[in-house]
């Protein structure tokens, strides 16, 4: 049952041969799915023959397959984790019940709308993404661009093989306009406000992949949660290869730093100017990018106090992060939970019914986890013997969705009126200078082992091969 048969049209390991309306209606929508990739995928990469990883099996030993293929055809398919005949919805109302092998009725439209949420964010990244490999610094971040771009596709897939088989003329109606929704587009957007914003250069890359595919990770870990079993079967699947998505992110940004320490200790000087003018990124401007990619992530969980939130979590749709491990009783009518929010200019925790704030749970729990890799990222400067430390900013800065949306704090949580933000915003996020010196350092860089100067080559290469392996070959 876990091995894939690739003798389908559409790989599979939930024996898709055996529905063949379902198949059918799949079929259908894979073209559509691949004139999308040609016009939204990675720009000018249809040829590439490129070093990327396929799942194979769904089993931990053996999902990874690593060769060339040139990303059109790259074996995109339907993969759940082997189902438990006796899983038990653990929270929620329905708590004890047998889990749910077909969606409810009462819940239908809920459902279809956390699936189609999720489903959104996945073309969307790699429509953010899809320029920035005309300025790759070198073959081994390439590969990952490639790599990250062809498993969001994927993760497009999972999602549209549940509408499909779940929710019949209503699931292919939303699969199609999955597939016409435009990251920043004016008229038809994606869902979610930070999937709307540019990725433009590597190292927003890094920052997007180190932060908001790690909502990713949260949001796929509430899900794996569910009291819908093929949901959290397909989600689960989705985490193993998310792990990869912010590896990129967290050794991306580790080693932009590295290389900046480098050129600080070789100049003596922490100057940004004179670093600049040797052509790597100064830490404050790090900082800067980080305070901008911390807020709008953590903005991505929605408001402080939801109503939905609560339905979904009693409904046993959606549970907490690593919701078994907790002890509780997994019902939380009893229970509450502070949220911040500003009384007569000052910051306060006010108390309100857990249930209610669930969305800020998800949230408190992501910025615990976020910030372990800014530790990591510290001990690089640290390490440099330098004195320069990041931190992600207070939780209330910069803030679009919830209580605090347009609120005026600063990244250390101070309040601060219009004239002091409109003074210091570009000490807190990145300027349009900013931007553009991080742009002007990107070039393209691809001959096997070279790396762009602003960035540090890694300390090994994919799958144990050297880090001058040729990961893509150009047509
Ligand atoms: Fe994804
Ligand atoms: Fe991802």
């Amino acid at each position: 049952m876990s091995t894939i048969d690739y003798s389908d049209k559409i790989p599979n390991n939930v024996n898709l041969s055996q529905d063949r309306a379902l198949q059918r209606a799949l079929e259908h929508w894979q073209p559509n799915y691949l004139a999308w990739w040609r016009d939204m995928g990675p720009e000018g990469s249809q040829d590439f023959d490129v070093y990327l990883r396929t799942a194979v099996s769904v089993d931990p030993q053996g999902w990874a397959q690593f060769g060339y293929v040139k990303m059109p055809d790259y074996r995109w398919g339907i993969f759940l984790n082997p189902g438990d005949a006796d899983r038990r919805i653990h929270f929620g109302d329905h708590l004890g019940e047998p889990a749910w092998q077909d969606v409810p009725g009462e819940h239908r439209a809920n459902l279809r709308r956390i699936i189609v949420t999720q489903g959104d964010t996945e073309p969307a990244s790699v429509e953010q993404q899809r320029h920035l490999g005309l300025t790759a610094p070198s073959q081994y971040d390439l590969r990952n661009l490639f790599q990250v771009n062809v498993e969001e596709g994927r993760h497009l897939w999972a999602m549209v093989y549940l509408l499909h088989r779940y929710f019949g003329r209503d699931g292919r109606e939303e699969a199609e306009a999955l597939l016409e929704r435009r990251s920043g587009d004016r008229d038809n957007p994606r869902i979610l406000g930070a999937f709307n914003e540019k990725t433009p250069d590597w190292l927003s890359f890094f920052m997007f992949t180190y932060f908001t595919d790690r909502d990713g990770k949260f949001q796929l870990c509430a899900l794996a949660e569910s009291g819908f079993d093929p949901l959290a079967r397909t989600t689960k699947f989705m985490l193993t290869e998310e792990a990869h998505h912010m590896f990129v992110g967290e050794s991306g940004v580790s080693r932009v730093i590295q290389r900046t320490c480098e050129v600080m200790k070789q100049l003596g000087t922490d100057d940004p100017a004179k670093l600049r003018a040797a052509g790597v990124v100064d830490l404050p401007t790090i900082q800067r990018y980080l305070n901008f990619h911390f807020s709008v992530t953590i903005d991505l969980f929605g408001a402080d106090q939801s109503s939905n939130a609560a339905i979904f979590y009693s409904s046993g749709l959606k549970g907490r992060f690593e919701e078994g491990k907790r002890g509780d009783d997994h019902l939380l009518k009893q229970d509450t939970y502070k949220v911040l929010e500003l009384d007569g200019g000052r910051l306060v925790e006010k108390e309100v019914p857990m249930l209610n704030a669930l969305n800020e749970v998800l949230r408190d729990d992501y910025i615990k986890d976020s910030v372990g890799g800014v530790n990591r990222w510290n001990k690089v400067i640290e390490k440099a013997g330098l004195p320069f430390r990041l931190s992600v900013p207070h939780k209330a800065f910069h803030r679009r969705i919830g209580a605090l949306a347009g609120t005026r704090i600063a990244p250390d949580g101070r309040v601060v009126g219009d004239a002091e933000w409109n003074a210091r915003v570009h000490e807190w996020l990145p300027s349009d200078e900013d931007r553009a010196f991080v742009a002007s350092l990107m070039g393209r860089v691809v001959e096997p082992g070279r790396f762009a100067n602003w960035i540090a080559p890694p300390a090994t290469g994919i799958n144990r091969q050297p880090v001058d392996f040729e990961y893509v070959r150009f047509a």
